[in-house]
């Protein structure tokens, strides 16, 4: 099937950030082309009956690490294999890393990462590039993929000193100039110099343990950074974006930093909501599993970002996904939670959670009472694709927009099992979990390319897209 077949969607229950009706929806040349009751198609027309199912947006991930080096260590998804896990969990779109090396420039990173996913990408994608030195050829080449390559968010880091963390002056430079051109910085905030000398410490007293990473992370650090990250913002007069928020530590800055009008915006990620430091009461190298940064937190946290999340002081739910696994399946040790057996500073951090990041968040978000249906929508597609300049061509359904549609049942429920899923990754947080709803079909700019348990999508056909400003304001 191609471009230029059409499908009419009969008869679904279509959700939007702001709508909830039952339509017909014809999908004919990539694009929703109409949208109404009882439309009336040809022969040459693939009718899909959608009764029962919701018709919702294609995900937008705006947060993902698939073959991403970083330090000693290689992401185990390609894109070849995120894009595909993405593609069954309902996501059509997504925002991977570009990192800026000590030999290269910003424009080099996006040529390299372009390169090496074009022929692979199952799903649309994006890039935002990490910024990990500033000068002023930097600045230019940041000038110039905002309006030349279609590049308009750029990642720094106030943590992993020596590996990608910037320095205040560099994060203000750069929020002074991408907010001046209406692009985004995208800061990861815990204070990196204290935390690599807890971890020091940690060390030295004979702490080896995967639960010493979360020991030696305090969220009173993801709080700090936060704080600072806002000020610079507030001094540049530039709108910020804080990535996988886990703490009220950081969430209490962020929500009056809202109040005073200061344009601050910030991601969660499922397992912050779905899981909390309990994981961590042993010293089994099992726990390695959970060793992502920010670590895991309190079940008070989860409910200030439940409540983040309803009342728009969080804005997005973005994966994070960043795959190492417990064995050495893929590019061996680099790739490996293993490499840690002996130091838990060793271990790679992150998680997976590309695949199964709408039906978890419909079961505990929407189910659960939690979440609205267009809330769900809001956080997933619909606001993620405006703050990154996606949108209205992706995160929603309108006459005009990419025809990117996933077809999810809520009536019927699954067991989560890794072997089931289809990334690299040799485990899932959510192992034997079960939960209500699934993906039924997913279409790529009017290709069905999940149907059920089939795949029809194909390595390549997955286009970069060219983002365009913020649209927060
Ligand atoms: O543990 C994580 N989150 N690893 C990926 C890198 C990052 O900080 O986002
Ligand atoms: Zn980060
Ligand atoms: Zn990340």
């Amino acid at each position: 099937m191609t471009d230029s077949t059409a499908t009419l969607i009969r008869n679904g229950r279509v959700i939007t950030a702001s709508d909830d009706y039952v339509a017909d929806v014809l999908l004919q040349g990539g694009i929703v082309h109409t949208i109404g009751q009882a439309i009336d198609v040809g022969p040459d027309v693939r009718v899909v009956d959608a009764t029962g199912l919701y018709v919702l947006p294609g995900g937008v991930d705006t947060h993902v690490h698939l073959e991403n080096v970083i330090g000693p260590t290689i992401t185990a998804d390609t894109f070849a294999s995120g894009t595909k896990a993405a593609a069954f969990g309902g996501t059509t779109t997504i925002v991977d890393f570009a990192l800026q090396t000590e030999r290269d420039s910003p424009l080099g990173a996006i040529a390299r990462a372009q390169r090496s996913a074009e022929s692979q990408v199952n799903v649309d994608y994006s890039l935002h590039v990490i910024v990990t030195r500033v000068d002023e050829q930097v600045l230019k080449d940041v000038r110039y993929a905002m309006h030349h390559e279609g590049v308009s968010s750029f990642k720094m880091f106030m943590a992993y000193p020596g590996v990608m963390m910037a320095d205040d002056a560099s994060i203000f430079r750069m929020l002074r100039q991408v907010g001046a051109d209406g692009g985004m910085v995208a800061l990861h905030a815990e204070n990196g110099t204290v935390i690599d000398l807890l971890i020091k410490e940690a060390l030295e007293a004979g702490h080896t343990a995967p639960r010493y990473h979360a020991l030696t992370r305090p969220s009173l650090m993801e709080g700090e950074a936060t704080h600072r990250g806002i000020r610079l913002a507030e001094l540049a007069n530039a709108p910020i974006y804080f990535v996988h928020v886990s703490s009220n530590d950081a969430l209490k800055h962020i929500v009056s930093a809202r109040a005073e009008g200061i344009p601050v915006f910030a991601e969660t990620c499922p397992h912050y909501l779905l899981f909390d430091d309990s994981v961590y009461d042993n010293e089994d190298f099992e726990t390695a599993k959970y060793v992502m940064t920010p670590p895991l937190r309190k079940p008070d946290d989860q409910k200030h970002l439940w409540r983040a999340l309803r009342y728009d002081d969080l804005q997005v739910i973005a994966t994070d996904h960043c795959p190492f696994c417990m064995k050495a399946d893929h590019f061996g040790l680099r790739s490996s939670k293993l490499r840690g057996t002996k130091s838990f500073a060793e271990i790679p951090n992150g998680a997976p959670g590309i695949e199964t990041r709408l039906v978890s968040l419909f079961d505990i978000g929407v189910v659960q009472g939690k979440l609205s249906l267009n809330r769900f929508v809001e956080l997933t597609a619909t606001t993620p694709a405006k703050l990154f300049g996606l949108f209205p061509k992706k995160g929603t359904i309108a006459v005009g927009s990419d025809a990117d549609v996933v077809l999810f049942n809520p009536a019927v429920s699954q067991t989560i099992h890794a072997k089931h899923l289809h990334g690299n990754c040799d485990h899932t947080l959510l192992e034997g979990r079960s939960l209500q709803g699934r993906v039924e079909k997913v279409f790529l700019r009017g290709n069905l390319i999940v149907d059920g348990p089939d795949w029809h999508g194909r390595a390549g056909m997955g286009r970069f897209v060219p983002r365009g400003q913020v649209q927060a304001f």
